[in-house]
């Protein structure tokens, strides 16, 4: 500590100037004193005084300590500004997320899938409506499956339509401002909310560009009054979990486009309305052992695709409403 203010150069003696200053004349007369000791006594070199100095001076200097300097503060900042940057042009927007949950991330942080699952499919099987006992077999496959006209006998096929939907969440408080999933796909309706205030032209599509949205049903007395239309697939195992809410797709023309679910089970869906197109492709890296491939479902016709494997979209034939409840069991 003492060594950098011994005098080996003319530059050595400006810092030493400027050391006794700053410590006192007291305090650096005593270190000198012991400098000149330890040079008299061969303690050290000067060589060894001058290395120790430079040292000591390259510690202010040193352009590793600025970086690391540098870094802290950009962590600090992204970790302190970047929560307040979000919350605040949230709270200046009004709405919970600005940033929407998109599809960018979810195939960043997806598993890398060993495409077992799609090796030798080239189109989903078709299957003739059917007892549990007959579907059990293909009950928990990973194989795209259509059950013709399972869902046609519901009360929802015939009463189930968008003024139907509309009037009952109009009519349950504050289930249209509830915090449930809301998916507009391409469309401008950004909430239920815009979605229910169509003019009937737009609703019906006689005016106005295609709509097309998907919500989670998760209000439970809209999803106890919806279920009332439907029950179950009776062909799905007894034993099978449901979950606590289900979905509704519904609109014109643009379906949703490719993605994949994040969901914990198998996925089911009821084409009450309307003709649907499915497009389905396996994940990128298993472009080398199996191919995308199409089909389309009619209403009354229940589909199942595990939609956690395949990536899928969906289109509907120009003109036509397509209303569909999904839902997941497994
Ligand atoms: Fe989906």
């Amino acid at each position: 500590m003492f060594l950098f203010i011994s005098r080996p150069t003319r530059t050595l003696g400006y810092r030493m100037r400027e050391v006794r200053e700053r410590l006192g004349e007291d305090f650096t007369a005593k270190l000198d004193e012991l400098h000149r000791n330890s040079l008299r006594t061969g303690l050290v070199s000067k060589q060894e005084l001058e290395e120790a100095f430079r040292k000591t001076r390259d510690i202010d200097h040193n352009p590793n300590r600025l970086n690391l300097i540098w870094l802290v503060g950009i962590i600090f900042f992204i970790l302190v500004a970047t929560p307040v940057f979000y919350e605040t042009i949230s709270f200046l927007l009004g709405v919970r997320c600005f940033l929407p949950n998109n599809y960018l991330v979810w195939e960043a942080t997806r598993p890398i899938s060993d495409c077992e699952f799609c090796k030798g499919v080239r189109a989903p099987l078709i299957l003739a409506n059917l007892t549990r006992e007959e579907f059990a077999p293909h009950a928990y496959s990973s194989l795209p499956i259509i059950v013709k006209k399972a869902v046609a006998h519901w009360p929802a096929q015939k009463d189930l339509n968008y003024a139907y939907i509309r009037d009952l969440y109009q009519s349950v408080p504050g289930a249209i401002e509830a915090d449930c999933q809301f998916q507009h796909f391409n469309s401008d309706l950004k909430s239920l909310r815009d979605v229910f205030a169509l003019s009937p032209e737009r609703s019906n599509l006689s005016q106005g560009a295609p709509w097309f949205v998907g919500w989670s049903v998760c209000q439970p007395a809209v999803l106890a009054e919806l279920r009332k239309l439907y029950p179950r697939p009776h062909f799905l195992p007894v034993d099978a979990e449901m979950p606590h809410t289900d979905f509704i797709l519904m609109g014109y023309e643009q379906g949703a486009v490719m993605h994949l679910d994040y969901i914990p089970r198998l996925m089911w869906q009821a084409q009450l309305k309307g003709n649907k197109s499915w497009f389905l492709a396996p994940a990128p890296e298993c472009d080398h052992q199996c191919q995308p491939f199409s089909f389309y479902v009619e209403p009354g016709d229940a589909v199942l695709v595990d939609t956690r494997l395949w990536y899928h979209a969906n289109t509907i034939p120009k003109g036509q409403f397509s209303l569909t409840v999904q839902s997941e069991y497994g």
